[in-house]
């Protein structure tokens, strides 16, 4: 269920997003535009009911979603790609996880959640630009599942192998949208090539 945003506009802004020489106000620049052009493409997927407008001169078929949308970012580099997300899905409702990885163990530890209760009828967007291990998504999954989600997909910008295979074997039904499948994570956990800490660019730290 990987597919891949490889839209030249998203690409492009991507390489300039990887640039170690792009600043921390660029950095945020491009990854909201590139989480734009994503949510785009992936809104491409949701479910429509028919309507029927009325138009100044008659009547014109048209639609309205069937589900509603809601938006989990994984805190913090989430945050990054919401607030764009937000200009095309503004009724969008929004829940929150908060993962941080162990330097050592690479585990997330989870600090913080508040997400809506019943998501069962909600069209889920979790939102990570990085995928490495897998672990957060995974985690994330099971809070989500909790909470009765059954239409989600993964908004990943970068994705490694490592972690798609984690995500894919144990989430066979979960859409991975991402722009990029890179090579292979370092001894660190880190994408290569990656882009670097992306909460750490994208925050300035
Ligand atoms: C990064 C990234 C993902 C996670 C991916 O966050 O934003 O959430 O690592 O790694 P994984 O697939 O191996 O779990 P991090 O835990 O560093 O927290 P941060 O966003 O606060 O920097
Ligand atoms: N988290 C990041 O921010 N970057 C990586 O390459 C891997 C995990």
């Amino acid at each position: 269920m990987l597919v891949l945003i490889d839209h030249p506009l998203v690409i492009e802004k991507l390489t300039r997003l990887r640039d170690k020489r792009t600043n921390c106000l660029e950095f945020r620049r491009l990854l909201g535009e590139i989480s734009l052009l994503m949510a785009y493409e992936i809104a491409r997927d949701f479910k429509t009911i028919p309507v029927k407008v009325e138009t100044p001169l008659g009547v014109s078929a048209g639609v309205r979603m069937e589900r509603e949308v809601v938006l989990v970012p994984i805190l913090r580099a989430g945050l990054g790609m919401l607030e764009s997300i937000l200009k095309i899905m503004p009724e969008a409702r929004i829940g929150f996880l908060g993962l941080r990885r162990d330097e050592e163990t690479l585990q997330p530890h989870h600090y913080y959640s508040n997400i809506p209760s019943d998501l069962s009828q909600a069209e889920v967007i979790l939102i990570d630009p990085m995928l490495a291990t897998g672990g957060s998504v995974d985690s994330a999954m099971g809070m989500l599942s909790a909470n009765k989600a059954a239409n989600v997909r993964l908004l990943s910008l970068v994705a490694a192998p490592e972690g798609i295979r984690l995500v894919t074997e144990r989430y066979p039904e979960l859409p991975i949208y991402t722009a990029a499948v890179d090579e292979r994570l370092n001894e660190k956990g880190y994408i290569l090539p990656g882009l670097g800490d992306a909460g750490d660019r994208l925050f300035g730290v």
